[in-house]
């Protein structure tokens, strides 16, 4: 982190030739239970990672927002705060930038101009939620310039629909809110419905690592939006709100009104609810055998039922299956197609990693790569 603070200093003062007044720090995130049911009210599990996104800040005497990108090769974006701001057509990463902004500003919040710079070690495109913690960085760095505080739960929500209204992606609020909320060496247990969280302490003598699949994620936002659209239609073919409202018991007496389709989405995410709870008694009561069980279920559920993985990431799930033989679990994680695996491990079974990652680079030409994750803390200021 330290290594990562001295860049952005540096590239700060290299931009715009002065120190900054202000660093935050946003981390990424990677779930371990609960994917796919955060926008439909439901129970999600993850937890914030060592990564971070790093916002550096100072004022400014205009009311003008210039922004320095370092991982993007330096591109930079600059804007009027005081009017509407416009989508940025060419520059993917300066709408989340905008977003946050516009919406604070449409929130009447008082904005001040300022000189930003981002840079992170969050790895990108893999679903580990670099996104979200660009979005809390530049949330915070700019209520601190500009004097005003936000509940961290407002914060989330002012993320979300800077990213579902400006940006365009009909995203939960998951992310967010355990960039803004998490606590060291915990997961953080959330109700998507009524945004109350806990934090849940994970075995001690258990391992989180991820592991990239090296899977290029591809069709994310078309095929995303259209499980969301899947889960409002069995909503509301069931008469309710949201897939919140229904039991399993319910869903068992009256799924045979629903197409075969739009019945397996909501299946799984009325089991994946359950399995969440399931998942936190398994954590408080230490039980590591159920963990890895729910684990492997989940992701048969993500694969089958909600079709959001793919053949080589099925196998790499599969492969860790052999190798853990019952201590330890395994599944995707995130919104799917590619992206990253979710492993909790026995500290004494980490070694099994390297032989499994042999196996499945031999089965399908491609190369995985495990990066150890340590349950850290939500986003704050640095200085
Ligand atoms: C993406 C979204 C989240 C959530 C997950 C799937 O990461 O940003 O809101 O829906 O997919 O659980």
């Amino acid at each position: 982190m330290s290594e990562l603070l001295a860049t952005v200093e540096a590239a700060f003062e290299d931009s715009y030739g002065h120190a900054p007044h202000h660093v935050v720090r946003a981390p990424g995130r990677v779930n371990l239970m609960g994917d796919h049911t955060d926008y439909n009210q439901g129970l999600v599990l993850p937890c914030a990672l060592q990564y971070h996104t790093m916002v550096a800040v100072s004022p400014r005497n205009d009311s003008h927002c210039e922004v320095v990108a370092l991982d993007c090769g330096g591109e930079r974006d600059r804007f009027a705060c005081e009017q509407a701001i416009p989508f940025h057509s060419a520059q993917s990463w300066s709408n989340y930038v905008r977003g946050i902004i516009e919406t604070l500003r449409r929130h009447d919040y008082p904005l001040p101009g300022c000189n930003l710079l981002i840079h992170g070690d969050i790895p990108q495109e893999s679903g580990l939620s670099s996104s979200a913690a660009l979005e809390v960085g530049v949330l915070l760095a700019v209520a601190v310039t500009g004097g005003f505080s936000i509940d961290r739960v407002a914060g989330a929500r002012i993320c979300q629909s800077a990213e579902n209204d400006f940006v365009g992606c009909a995203c939960g609020i998951m992310d967010q809110l355990v960039c803004l909320c998490a606590e060291v060496d915990s997961a953080l247990a959330i109700d998507c419905r009524s945004l109350q969280y806990r934090a849940v302490k994970l075995p001690t003598d258990f391992r989180v690592v991820i592991i990239e699949t090296g899977v290029r994620r591809a069709l994310v936002a078309g095929e995303y939006n259209l499980r969301r659209q899947q889960c409002e239609q069995a909503a509301s073919e069931l008469g309710v709100g949201s897939l919140r409202d229904v039991s399993l018991v319910s869903f068992e007496q009256t799924q045979r009104h629903l197409n075969d389709v739009i019945a397996r989405r909501a299946r799984h995410v009325l089991e994946e609810n359950q399995r969440v709870l399931d998942m936190v008694s398994a954590f408080d009561q230490g039980d590591s055998l159920a963990v890895g069980h729910l684990m492997f279920q989940s992701h048969e559920s993500l694969s089958r039922l909600y079709e959001v993985s793919t053949p080589e990431v099925d196998t790499l799930v599969a492969l860790l299956g052999e190798a853990l033989g019952g201590h330890g679990g395994a599944r995707m994680t995130g919104g799917g197609f590619g992206g990253c695996v979710v492993t909790l491990i026995p500290e004494n079974r980490c070694s099994v990693l390297n032989e499994v990652m042999t196996r499945y680079r031999d089965m399908t030409g491609l190369c995985a790569t495990a990066l150890p994750a340590e349950p850290s803390a939500a986003a704050g200021l640095l200085y």
